[in-house]
C-alpha cells in the first residue's frame, strides 16, 4: 500500500469486531515499527506492555474512554471492545522531546496495524494509575498512551470542516463515523 493511501486509511476506531483478537506476536511486530522509529536524542526511553489475555483486556476496557464526544449509544456494545491493548510506558518525568517520542511511536504502531488489516485507537483518556497497578508496571515506569486495537466494526469517513466551523467527529445520519480533516491549503500558512 502507498504510505498516503496507508495513512488514510489508519484512521481511529472505537466499534470492532469483539471476536477477533490479536496475539502477543502480532502485538509485538507492532511493537518492532515503534521501536525502529525516530526518537529525541536517540533516547528510547518508552517501553510496551502488550495486552491479550481476557482478564486484562476486560479490565482495560473499564479504565479507558473511546469517543469521549459520542453519545453512549454512539460508542461501542460490550460486543465491540477491543481485540488487545497496547501500552506505551516511559519515565515519569519527560521533557517536550521525550513525549514526541510518544506520538511517533503510536502511530508507527497505528501503520503497522493498519498495513495488517487492524485499526487503533490512541486512547488518552485512560486512568493512568488504575492501569499502571493492573498491568503490575514497575515504579520507575508510568502510562503514558494506550492504543486500542481490533478488527473495524465500524465505517469511518473523512469529510470537509463542518459548517458550523468545527472540527469535532460526529456520526452521521447513516452512523457513519465521519472526520473532519483540514485542508492543505489551511495546513500550509507560508510560502517562502
Ligand atoms: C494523543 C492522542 C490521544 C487521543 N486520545 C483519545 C481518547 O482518549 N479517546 C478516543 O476515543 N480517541 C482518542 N484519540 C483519537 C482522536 O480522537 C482521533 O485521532 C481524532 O478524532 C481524529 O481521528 P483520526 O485518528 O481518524 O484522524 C487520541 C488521539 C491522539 C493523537
Amino acid at each position: 500500500m502507498a504510505l498516503k493511501e496507508l495513512i488514510t486509511k489508519a484512521r481511529t476506531c472505537r466499534r470492532f469486531k469483539g471476536d477477533i483478537t490479536l496475539s502477543a506476536e502480532t502485538l509485538a511486530s507492532f511493537i518492532d515499527c515503534a521501536r525502529l522509529s525516530a526518537s529525541a536524542r536517540n533516547a528510547q526511553c518508552l517501553r510496551y506492555v502488550t495486552v491479550t489475555d481476557a482478564e486484562t483486556r476486560a479490565a482495560m476496557n473499564g479504565l479507558v474512554v473511546l469517543g469521549g464526544a459520542l453519545t453512549p449509544e454512539q460508542r461501542a456494545t460490550d460486543a465491540q471492545r477491543p481485540g488487545a491493548y497496547i501500552v506505551i510506558c516511559g519515565p515519569d518525568k519527560m521533557d517536550d522531546f521525550a513525549t514526541m517520542d510518544v506520538g511517533i511511536a503510536a502511530q508507527s504502531i497505528n501503520l503497522a496495524a493498519c498495513e495488517a488489516g487492524f485499526r487503533t485507537c490512541m486512547i488518552g483518556a485512560v486512568k493512568k494509575d488504575e492501569a499502571a497497578a493492573l498491568l503490575g508496571l514497575p515504579e520507575e515506569l508510568k502510562v503514558k498512551l494506550v492504543l486500542a486495537l481490533g478488527a473495524s466494526d465500524e465505517e469511518v469517513r473523512l469529510v470537509e470542516r463542518r459548517e458550523d466551523g468545527k472540527l469535532i467527529y460526529y456520526r452521521d445520519a447513516n452512523d457513519v463515523h465521519c472526520v473532519p480533516k483540514i485542508t492543505l491549503e489551511e495546513a500550509i500558512i507560508l510560502n517562502k
